[in-house]
């Protein structure tokens, strides 16, 4: 028994999601946002909720949860930095925004500060190469970034 639950909210935003997806299975992608919208994460125990849920394996969420990097697996900061590190990004100065973050917060990719406030990973193309070097910052993305830029950003950031 899980002891995770929507809000009443998402709650109702999921059966509303219901009608649009007669195939359960196709449910699978939205119901993992909403529970990542709702708590910044998707735990174990979320999983299993979605699973009896959906009325599918705790496995077969496990599995679309785990695959797609955009669904984060633990807590993240209350900043989560996504810097890409793919080849555009890189041959436009991606490792000195990367050095620039990693001096200003004090973490490397994959870590998060004692406060919370911030989390940093490098991820694979964010699909704006043609703007590159580029990263997402929560929901919004930041592009043509230099060090200059990226210190002005952070610097921004209650
Ligand atoms: S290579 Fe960085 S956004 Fe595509």
């Amino acid at each position: 028994m899980s002891q995770f639950c929507f809000s009443e909210e998402n709650e109702k935003k999921f059966n509303e999601l219901k009608k649009r997806y007669p195939d359960i299975k196709a449910m699978m992608l939205p119901s993992l946002w909403l529970v990542q919208e709702q708590e910044g994460w998707i735990s174990l125990d979320a999983m299993k909720f979605l699973a009896s849920k959906l009325g599918l394996s705790e496995a077969d969420v496990y599995s679309v949860a785990t695959f797609y990097t955009m669904f984060k697996l633990e807590p993240k900061g209350k900043y989560h930095i996504c810097l890409c590190k793919t080849a555009s990004c890189k041959l436009r100065g991606s490792e000195a925004i990367k050095q620039k973050i990693e001096e200003k917060l004090g973490i490397k990719p994959g870590e998060t500060t004692k406060d919370r406030k911030f989390s940093f990973e490098e991820v694979e193309c964010l699909g704006a190469c043609g703007n590159a070097p580029a990263m997402s910052l929560n929901d919004e993305y930041f592009e043509n970034l230099n060090p200059k830029k990226i210190e002005e950003i952070l610097d921004g950031l209650e």
